[in-house]
């Protein structure tokens, strides 16, 4: 049986197979207003920040869900709260830089006063404003707001499960240990990149590729060792595999940068995947939350958002710095070909047909939770 989705201008016929996505998914611009509904306003968590990045009293991080601007603030009350990034009176932005301190939030266009725990705490000429007037009812608008090991995920609908929930344990177990087991974290730094391509292609990005496409795998002789690969119908993943490097690595000059010099179980690779694009990594002695804005329906904007652990040596901090800067992100050393990749993807789904899965496909006609570490077919549930 086939499967359409019906547009005010378009039908796409969804194959009967599993294992094929047409490739006009990624391509017609009409979809994006479905999916900013149904997704990024709908019954989903998204996580926005972690308490490392903002650690004091007035720190504060912006960021979006869909084409909505939020931003996250520590309170004066040592809360962390996260708003629509819209004044209560006529709706301008309050925050406009990408992160800061402020003791309060003060609205330029007619200079309403937010605090840091979003109330209207001043408002010029109020003498003269209706009758009903009163600050408490101006505050301004919060997000449902839940967090996890002090990481803070909002959603837009009342009608989201609590978190644990939503994440199920096959996701939150490997988030933990990627946030650090309990530890305190610190922000290391960020890297910022626009990807040329539909979001979803980003986002569908597999475990297959790894060792085919990255050219520093091969060139360093990393072996893979054992590993999982957990998916979940609600369309989240976790991987966990482990990597062994040798001592000496030939086409480096300095082989210390791809050593395992931190806590005893950073053996390899965990990555934990939250639906609808979020993924928070941890390969080797990298902390690596990448928090991802599409930015309508061409381009997205990925965050690479590196972490250590706040009791960590200086030793292991430089270690941890070095190894973020060089080996992930943009222009890291096995990562830096999957920006070409998306470009590629998006030139290329502009011809017609179907996108194929292959690797880890038992049955076409019926979908599989059931994957290897490296199978790409494990994609499929989020599809
Ligand atoms: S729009 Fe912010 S004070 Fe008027
Ligand atoms: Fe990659």
């Amino acid at each position: 049986m086939t499967a359409s989705i019906t547009l005010p201008d378009t039908v796409m016929e969804w194959p009967a197979r599993y294992n094929e996505i047409p490739k006009a998914v990624f391509e017609e611009p009409g979809l994006w207003r479905l999916e900013l509904e149904n997704i990024f306003y709908g019954e989903e968590w998204h996580p926005i920040v972690h308490r490392a990045e903002v650690p004091n009293p007035g720190d504060y991080k912006a960021a979006f869900i869909g084409e909505m601007p939020i931003f996250a603030v520590h309170g004066d009350d040592g809360k962390i709260r996260v708003f629509h990034n819209a004044c209560a009176h006529r709706g301008a932005t309050l925050v406009t830089d990408s992160a800061g301190n402020k003791p309060d939030f003060e609205c330029p266009y007619h200079r309403w006063l937010f605090s840091s725990r979003g109330d209207l705490v001043g408002c010029p000429n109020s003498q003269e404003f209706s009758p009903s007037f009163t600050k408490e009812k101006f505050g301004l608008r919060e997000l449902r707001t839940e967090s996890f090991s002090e990481l803070y995920f909002v959603t837009m609908s009342d009608k989201t499960p609590d978190l644990r929930s939503y994440m199920t344990e096959a996701v939150s177990e490997p988030l933990g240990r990627i946030l650090g087991n309990g530890h305190g974290l610190k922000l290391l730094g960020y890297q910022k990149v626009y990807y040329d391509c539909n979001w979803k292609a980003y986002v569908d990005n597999d475990g297959y590729h790894a060792p085919l496409l990255h050219l520093a795998f091969k060139l360093m002789g990393w072996q893979g060792g054992k590993g999982a690969q957990i998916i979940t119908e609600n369309g989240h993943m976790a991987f966990d595999a482990e990597l062994s490097i040798p001592q000496k690595v030939d086409a480096l000059e300095d082989s210390s940068i791809v050593q395992f010099k931190g806590d005893p179980d950073s053996k390899g690779s965990v990555i934990a995947s939250t639906f609808p694009i979020t993924v928070c990594t941890k390969h080797m002695d990298m902390l690596n939350v990448r928090y991802a804005f599409p930015k309508g329906p061409r381009g997205v904007e990925v965050h690479y958002t590196y972490f250590a652990r706040d009791d960590d040596s200086p030793e292991l901090l430089a270690h941890r710095t070095r190894q973020c800067s060089n080996l992930l992100g943009p222009s890291g050393l096995i990562s830096l070909e999957d920006a070409a990749i998306f470009t590629r993807i998006d030139m290329g789904n502009r011809s017609p047909g179907n996108a194929i899965f292959q690797k880890g496909v038992v049955d076409e006609y019926r979908l599989d939770l059931n994957v290897k570490q490296n199978d790409e077919s494990g994609n499929l549930p989020r599809w």
